[in-house]
């Protein structure tokens, strides 16, 4: 078929610099007239240079609501600019690690991911456009910046108005675009290569002995939420659990009216299903796929920072490692460092990087990583270059099946042999921006105070002395590239630590988070409440921030 393109004038929206997770902003913001289109023009442009021209993209998202028109969206301007091929995931979807497969797997120039990860969707809920690079990772902030210049004094799209693709079937369908060549849309079963790669990584056969004849009954929540089709191929007809262990399967676009992110908070339903005793193990999944939380019986609960350290204890029961090798750990800076203890016994490499998976590419690429994850509910290998959340979950039952330990007894294990790492999380959701700020620059001017060093801050009984405070800075080992103020760090001679850090990922407003994190060798404390361990540090963070005061906060939000 035989179509045109034109060049359409426009004029420049505000505010669409990308964030941690590239451009998020509610449904009706991006329902402006030309605003998609050009942001997407702009992602194009800058996102693939000299190379847009006869490109190749991976396409795909969550399923949430705008998916349609912003993949059409993107057909009638990737047309126009040239680009020769979109692979897209039937109906527009695929998860967010589905996308980093595919695009290492058919060598593309990039792709673009249509979520808004766990934040909630619908009509007047979140959207969101990542692109991500030829190595299946998230731009990085070289790629965003230059994405939001050209945001800022975009004139002109070359667009293919009159294109449109069914993504409701599975086929090719190739155009004739005047003065630019052939362009050709691939519908793809949404499903396929990301199982394919699974069964590369994992033993399938032996996690299938896991449910044979119920001797681990399991529970996975989807959250409604992209991994519904993945967890239903996977775990039932790949692995053989039942149907009846998997719940909110079906990808919706506003989730339920749920906020698709998983943790103690959101996955209620989890929660109390897993609390009734009857699972061994509950997993759930945030909106895109990359996110995860473990569960075990009764509800146990094991933190990402835990996770992460329990995986990296027992990477060889993993087929993939056993012939990659340990090739280093990883962790983002507020993510508890219960895994830097287990890289200093198996003698590898930790690198603490801030916040957002795009930090951990690069050493994945330089071939210094193997595992890596963070307290954001993210954990995941060098497989691919996002966090994988059904991933995580294979490689906790390859573990469980290797092990022959409940998930519990795992945790109690390697507390007995590492000491725990006590962690919490506050987060406060919807902020007013000003005061927010306001208590950033307050603890700013107190990490600069003279004499910080030293100070005692006592509390609840106990008292911290402070070895070191800053904002913290990483200068990228690879590539030499340094980003700053990745949020303030009080750490304390104990290497206990209170972390303080606006979110990069919400849409309006700010979040404020408080990480919390105590470390304890004595086992008389393992089995005790994170709350009740960290209420001192809690007490003293919130004082030294003056938080309530200044943002009139009384609780958080959520506790993590
Ligand atoms: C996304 C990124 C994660 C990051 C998280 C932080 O999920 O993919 O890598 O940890 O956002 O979010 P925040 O809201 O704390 O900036
Ligand atoms: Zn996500």
């Amino acid at each position: 078929m035989s179509i045109y393109a034109q060049k359409l004038a426009t004029t420049p929206h505000e505010g669409q610099k990308p964030g941690t997770s590239g451009l998020r902003k509610g449904v009706p913001v991006f329902q402006q007239p030309l605003y998609t289109e050009n942001f997407v023009q702009a992602t194009l442009t800058a996102g693939l240079g000299d190379k847009l021209k006869g490109s190749t993209l991976i396409v795909g998202g969550d399923g949430r609501y705008f998916l349609n028109d912003a993949i059409q969206i993107i057909i009638r301007i990737a047309a126009g600019n040239g680009v020769r091929k979109l692979i897209i995931g039937r109906q527009g979807i695929l998860s967010t690690p589905a996308v980093s497969c595919m695009i290492r797997k058919y060598k593309t120039d990039g792709g673009i991911i249509l979520t808004a990860s766990h934040n909630p969707g619908g009509p007047n809920a979140d959207f969101g456009i990542k692109f991500n690079c030829s190595n299946g990772g998230p731009a990085p902030e070289g790629v965003t910046n230059a994405i939001f210049e050209i945001t800022k004094n975009i004139s002109e799209l070359i667009i293919c108005p009159e294109l449109r693709c069914d993504l409701d079937i599975i086929s090719s369908h190739t155009f004739k675009v005047e003065g630019q060549g052939e362009f050709e849309v691939e519908v793809v079963d949404s499903v396929n290569d990301y199982v394919q790669l699974m069964k590369e990584i994992f033993d399938f056969e032996a996690i299938k002995q896991l449910f044979i004849g119920g001797r681990l009954n399991i529970l996975i929540d989807s959250m409604n939420g992209v991994t519904g089709p993945y967890v239903q191929r996977i775990f039932h007809e790949e692995l053989g659990a039942p149907a009846s262990s998997m719940i909110q399967v079906e990808p919706k676009d506003d989730f339920g009216g749920h906020h698709p992110d998983p943790n103690l908070t959101y996955a209620a339903d989890l929660v109390n299903k897993m609390k009734e005793g009857e699972h061994g193990f509950g997993a759930a999944f945030d909106g895109d796929g990359d996110r995860n939380m473990i569960l075990g019986h009764n509800a146990f609960f094991v933190t990402p920072n835990d996770s992460l350290a329990v995986l990296a204890n027992n990477l060889e029961c993993i087929p993939y490692f056993r012939k990659t090798g340990i090739k280093g750990f990883a962790r983002s800076m507020p993510t508890a460092g219960a895994v830097d203890r287990v890289a200093k016994v198996k003698g590898a490499e930790c690198f603490e990087v801030p916040t957002g998976w795009k930090f951990f590419g690069n050493l994945m690429d330089a071939g210094r990583l193997s595992l890596c994850g963070e307290e954001s509910f993210g954990t995941g290998s060098d497989h691919i270059r996002e966090k994988d959340g059904v991933w995580a979950v294979l490689a906790w039952l390859q573990v469980l099946a290797a092990k022959k330990k409940s998930v519990q007894q795992l945790l109690m294990e390697h507390w007995g042999l590492y000491g725990r790492n006590f962690f919490t999380r506050y987060d406060y959701e919807g902020c007013d921006s000003a005061p927010a700020n306001k208590m950033m620059d307050g603890l700013e001017a107190l990490i600069a105070e003279k004499g910080i060093v030293g100070r005692k801050f006592s509390a609840g009984g106990k008292t911290y002395t402070m070895a070191k405070a800053d904002n913290f800075s990483y200068t990228d080992p690879i590539d030499s590239s340094v980003s700053t103020k990745q949020g303030i760090r009080f750490i304390f001679t104990d290497d206990s630590r209170i972390i303080f850090r606006l979110s990069g990922t919400g849409s309006s407003g700010a979040t404020i988070r408080l990480y919390i994190e105590g470390y304890e060798a004595d086992s008389s404390t393992f089995e005790k409440d994170a709350q009740e361990v960290l209420k001192p540090l809690i007490q003293i963070a919130l004082e030294m921030s003056k938080l309530k005061e200044l943002t009139g906060r009384k609780a958080p939000t959520v506790i993590t």
